[in-house]
């Protein structure tokens, strides 16, 4: 037995093709570029923004954007060469199974799974706090207990269970209610640029980047402060280029998703060709409009006085403009759900390809008769997200998700030269240009990024690497489907009698 055996790449592909543990195939690119557009853009461009111009980088915060889109481009190449080699459920994951073996295979998908679980919940409080302001301004305020920050955050759990319940009815549904939400909430980003153009003071964009001036800290250490600057010995900072960096390292969390895309290639009718666009067509979607928010909003008011919880909305109060506020709010509403609906549904998918090799428990894996969903799953899903939301203030952990993700994208990056040395033979209808440079570039910013997140995200990341490194050894490690060599459990009968495998009298 090894830490490093991999899963071959037929192998992979052969699993799914197990009636019983089969998806539909019902996904085009254009599906899935709404798809990736709906989970990326979310509570990053719309409360973060605010929160980092204010506290690090100032109207410098769209370099800070193009440093991570930058990052995220080249993850998003690594990402669509693996989506179109191995079009298999569980992205990371699973291509890292095929290269880099099973250890680092977990250790991604541990790190998926905090990405997801924690982003749906920080997002899902993310739009509770923003049904706050807008039902606030509909005169129909939200009692404080059972609202955003109250002792339970009530609306954050309902739209997690709401939404568990379209997860569980089945991906085509899903994927009908996010392109009318995507739709709305292209408006309003839109909207934002186009209607907030009026209200640019150029002034306002001098200082471009506002000189370094140090943060508060207690004897020249704060939990807060970058690694990076503790590390260096320098003292903790803001804004000026380390904030740059900084604020590179936290919007990073406005890009995250269109990773996500690659989770759900199996239910994707062309993988090799449709992933990769699905992925690169979103991401640059998605930095187009974020730098143009950036500069609009960093235009319309003082990164001084910019309010660093609801930025979109506030810029617009901020001149006079109320009903305009309440438009966004009613748009930042129905856009984060999207970004929910799409994080809980990754999570289902990479835990059911963890479980599906049993690393995770495999009876978690079967897919519902009727709706052909991994449903035991997603009601796990549902219920952690909805107690994580409801009542634990992880509003502030989006760091988290950030050095949860980067790893991913290090490692998969990495893979991708791995299994181009390992297996020139396959077929790979989408390749990274520059190999190995690219990758390799690739996983070098995004590590760089991650030594700008905080001293305590780090500490908290490392408990969350050996908590996942004990469950491996207490249980997949023994259990794996690579080492019993077990075939997927499966009783025929009941399976045509679900429509999964062929009667007699459907065969050709
Ligand atoms: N990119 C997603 C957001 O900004 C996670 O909400």
């Amino acid at each position: 037995m090894n830490l490093f055996r991999t899963k071959s790449i037929e192998q992979s592909i052969a699993d799914t093709d197990e009636p019983e543990y089969q998806l539909k195939k019902s996904l085009t690119a254009l599906d899935l570029t709404v798809f990736g557009v709906g989970v990326v853009i979310g509570a990053g461009i719309f409360t973060l923004t605010g929160r980092v111009a204010h506290q690090m980088t100032g109207p410098a915060i769209v370099l800070s954007f193009i440093v991570a889109a930058v990052c995220c481009a080249l993850a998003a190449m690594c990402y669509a060469e693996f989506a179109s080699t191995v079009p298999v459920s569980g992205s990371a994951y699973t291509f890292s199974y095929a290269s880099l073996g099973e250890l680092f295979a977990w250790i991604i998908g541990w790190d998926l799974i905090l990405e997801m679980f924690l982003g749906a919940s920080v997002v899902a409080q993310g739009w509770s706090a923003y049904l706050g302001v807008l039902m606030e301004k509909l005169g129909l305020p939200i009692p404080s207990a059972i609202g955003y920050g109250g002792v339970i955050d009530l609306p954050a759990v309902l739209l997690i269970v709401a939404l568990g319940v379209l997860i569980t009815i089945g991906i085509k549904e899903s994927m009908r209610v996010n392109l009318v939400l995507v739709g709305v909430k292209l408006f309003i980003v839109l909207f934002v640029i186009v209607a907030g153009i009026m209200f640019i003071n150029p002034a306002n964009y001098t200082p471009f980047i506002p000189e370094a001036a140090p943060s508060e800290a207690v004897g020249g250490f704060s939990w807060t402060q970058p690694l990076l600057q503790w590390v260096t010995g320098s003292a903790p900072m803001a804004f000026g280029w380390s904030g740059v960096f900084a604020g590179a390292a936290l919007v990073f969390f406005a890009y995250i998703g269109f990773d996500v895309v690659a989770t759900t290639a199996e239910e994707a009718k062309n993988p090799q060709k449709d992933l990769p666009v699905g992925i690169i067509a979103s991401l640059s979607i998605c930095t187009v409009l974020y730098c143009a928010v950036a500069v609009v909003v960093t235009g319309m008011v003082n990164y001084a006085d910019i309010d660093p919880k609801a930025a979109l909305a506030s810029a617009f109060v901020y001149h006079g403009q109320t009903w305009m506020a309440t438009l966004i709010s009613a748009g930042a509403v129905a856009g984060l759900t999207t970004v929910v609906l799409t994080l809980m549904i990754g999570a289902t998918r990479i835990i059911f390809a963890m479980s599906r090799d049993n690393l995770l428990p495999i009876s978690i894996a079967k897919v519902h008769p009727k709706y052909r969903t991994p449903w035991k799953i997603s009601i796990i899903v549902t219920a952690v997200c909805a107690v994580t939301a409801g009542v634990t203030p992880i509003g502030v952990l989006e760091e988290m998700v950030n050095i949860g993700t980067l790893t991913a994208f290090i490692m998969v990056s990495i893979a991708v030269v791995v299994l181009r040395k390992q297996r020139p033979d396959l077929p790979r209808a989408f390749k990274v240009p520059w190999s190995p440079v690219l990758p390799i570039l690739s996983a070098i910013i995004c590590f760089y990024l991650t030594l700008n997140l905080s001293i305590e995200t780090w500490a908290r990341f490392l408990i969350w690497l050996a908590i996942g490194i004990a469950i491996y050894f207490a249980y997949g490690y023994r259990n794996s489907r690579l080492v019993t060599g077990k075939p997927l459990p499966h009783d025929i009968e009941e399976a045509m009698a679900q429509g999964h495998v062929p009667r007699p009298d459907e065969r050709p």
